[in-house]
């Protein structure tokens, strides 16, 4: 089968799609031909040697793909060969099979493109545990999102619309604003342009009750003190880079909560709230409630093109590599 195999660290641009001896099928596992994978950040820190895992060589990179199951291994009696599924085992689905844990397969819906499925899991689960389990959301209350037009942040926006929330998007250009407006955002702040806290504060007169962080870096700040008494601040991630450092006073000032939120590490925490969440989020994609956004799909020979765009920030929703 085709892959991209990682024999070392290096520039992602510098690894290669080679012809290498698909996965074996182990016990309580199941081989799924892969259609589509999604593209993550994590994806290109891991090739580079940047990321906190890192796989024994040689590794098939990948975090996430959608497939359909073409052997299940012994010991597997919920999943049958044929069936559609999204999985993410966090390695492994640059290629055109894998071999993955039963119990990690989201069945996917008939309506689903392997395209969505791709980049599905993911970004709507991190964001749906964000906002229902992390939140302690009221309907009516504001919920800030910073890069609103990426990953996670796009569900961010249409599941706090979804969930009666108001919500103002903020994002580098009036073309990833207009997308987010798109997906439900009530409001949109160009955050570059303008200033974040001056402008979440003429918006909601006394502040924004939440704020989704996917960002961090400078924006950290702003965000941080554009909250009212009692915000509730969702650390998520540092797309921008640095790790923001905020003085305590901010938190004590105004009764702030600071939640961070590690999506991948709650599940084996929690493995029934985390299949609750999925198979509401399917019901809500069933019920056209959410709308996955596909960005770009390129081939899996094609893969630095989609790293480049997540690289230089073009990518609005998901990029997925197709086999
Ligand atoms: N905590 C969890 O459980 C969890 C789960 C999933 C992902 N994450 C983390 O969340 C973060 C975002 O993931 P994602 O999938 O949404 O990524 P993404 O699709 O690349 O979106 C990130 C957004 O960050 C903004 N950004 C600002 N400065 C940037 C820079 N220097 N380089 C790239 N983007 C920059 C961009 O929006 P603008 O151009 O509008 O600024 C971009 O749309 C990552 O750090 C990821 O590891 C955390």
């Amino acid at each position: 089968m085709k892959a991209l195999v990682c024999t070392e660290f290096a520039p992602f641009s510098s690894h290669k799609v080679i012809e290498t001896e698909a996965p074996k099928i182990k016990k309580g596992h199941v081989r799924i031909a892969i259609k589509a994978a999604g593209v993550n950040f994590p994806d290109i820190l891991m090739v580079q040697g940047q990321y906190q895992v890192k796989p024994p060589f040689p590794f098939i990179a990948g975090a996430e793909c959608a497939g359909d199951i073409i052997e299940v291994g012994e010991g597997v009696s919920h999943l049958k060969v044929g069936q559609r599924v999204a999985a993410l085992p966090g390695v492994g689905c640059f290629a055109e099979e894998a071999v993955v844990p039963a119990e990690i397969c989201v069945p996917i819906s008939d309506k689903m493109s392997y395209e969505e499925a791709a980049g599905f899991v993911m970004v709507y689960a991190t964001s749906y545990h964000a906002l229902k389990d992390r939140s302690d959301i009221k309907p009516g209350e504001t919920l800030l999102v910073l890069g609103a037009a990426g990953g996670v942040g796009l569900t961010a926006v249409e599941l706090g619309k979804h969930m009666g929330l108001n919500v103002i998007a903020a994002a580098s250009s009036q073309a990833k604003l207009d997308v987010c407006k798109d997906y439900g955002a009530d409001h949109g702040i160009n955050y570059v342009d303008e200033d974040l806290k001056a402008r979440v504060r003429e918006i909601t007169g006394k502040g924004a009750d939440i704020c989704y962080d996917p960002v961090g870096d400078k924006f950290a700040e702003p965000a941080l003190r554009s909250l009212k008494w009692g915000g509730r601040y969702l650390v998520i991630g540092f797309a921008g880079g640095d790790i923001p450092k905020v003085a305590f006073n901010w938190m004590l000032l105004k009764e702030l909560d600071v939640r961070g939120i590690h999506w991948g590490a709650w599940i084996p925490r929690n493995p029934k709230g985390h299949m609750e969440n999925m198979a509401e989020l399917m019901g809500l994609y069933e019920q056209g409630k959410i709308r996955p956004r596909v960005s770009g799909a390129h081939k899996l020979e094609n893969f630095a093109d989609a790293m480049t765009e997540l690289v230089e920030r073009k990518v609005m929703g998901k990029v997925v590599l197709t086999m």
